[in-house]
């Protein structure tokens, strides 16, 4: 087996939270930072990838030869991640994609009151597995983002989502998970082998990841 001209490799790469605007002053969201997308980004720099990184909204330096597209909502990364997947060797969706948006986006800023009461919700598109669906040479890596049962639910999405590998994370508590510069992962490939990487901080971790899903042609 042939390892791939390591320069050759184009990875695509999301990270942080979206934002799914209520009007232009209120959204949903969540407290994901993107340190784990961006220090993946940096380990595949590291490694000699070219790397496309679309973030979320966060407070990160851009990694240095990377081509960042800034983004804001779920659908926004849709866009993006749509144009850049059929150039990509290998996607690694560290994104937390609001899974919600509001149905109604008011573009005047609603006053207090009854109208905010109730608000409407409705889902976004699914990014990892509309991508998934249509992958030809593509390797293609979610990450679970889970509070319990972290195996189990990971093993689904990695089954659901059609992958080749998972990272199941457990968030919610210190030292791992969201806002930490530590983790503790087990990463889960399609054919049931496992392997926990850290704890560790998430640069190390990182670095780990990128070699365990070098593409191999
Ligand atoms: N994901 C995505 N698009 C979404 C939601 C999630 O691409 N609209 C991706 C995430 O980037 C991650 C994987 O799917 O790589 C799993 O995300 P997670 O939030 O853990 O799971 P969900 O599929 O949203 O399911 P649930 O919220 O029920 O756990």
């Amino acid at each position: 087996m042939l390892m791939s001209n390591a320069s050759s490799i184009r990875c695509l790469i999301t990270a942080g939270p979206t934002r799914e605007f209520i009007d232009p002053v209120r959204y949903i969201s969540n407290p994901s930072t993107g340190k784990m997308g961006f220090s993946i980004a940096e380990a595949a720099l590291e490694a000699g990838w070219n790397v496309d990184l679309v973030a979320g909204p966060v407070a990160l330096e851009e990694p240095k030869g990377a081509i960042l597209y800034p983004v804001i909502t779920a659908e926004e990364m849709l866009h993006q991640v749509d144009a850049l997947f059929d150039a990509c060797d290998v996607l690694i969706m560290t994104a937390a994609v609001s899974d919600f948006r509001p149905a109604i986006q008011h573009t005047h800023k609603e006053k207090k009151g009854e109208a905010l009461m109730n608000i409407e919700f409705e889902h976004t598109t699914d990014i990892l597995k509309t991508m998934s669906e249509r992958k030809a040479h593509q390797t293609v890596v979610g990450f679970a983002a889970e509070t319990e049962n972290v195996v189990t639910y990971a093993n689904e999405k990695l089954a659901s989502k059609n992958l080749d590998f998972i990272v199941a994370n457990e968030v919610g508590r210190a030292g791992s998970g969201f806002a930490a510069d530590t983790n503790e992962v087990l990463l889960i490939a399609a054919d049931g082998s496992s392997i926990k990487l850290g704890p560790a901080t998430k640069s190390a971790i990182a670095e780990e990841l990128i070699q365990l899903v070098t593409p191999t042609r």
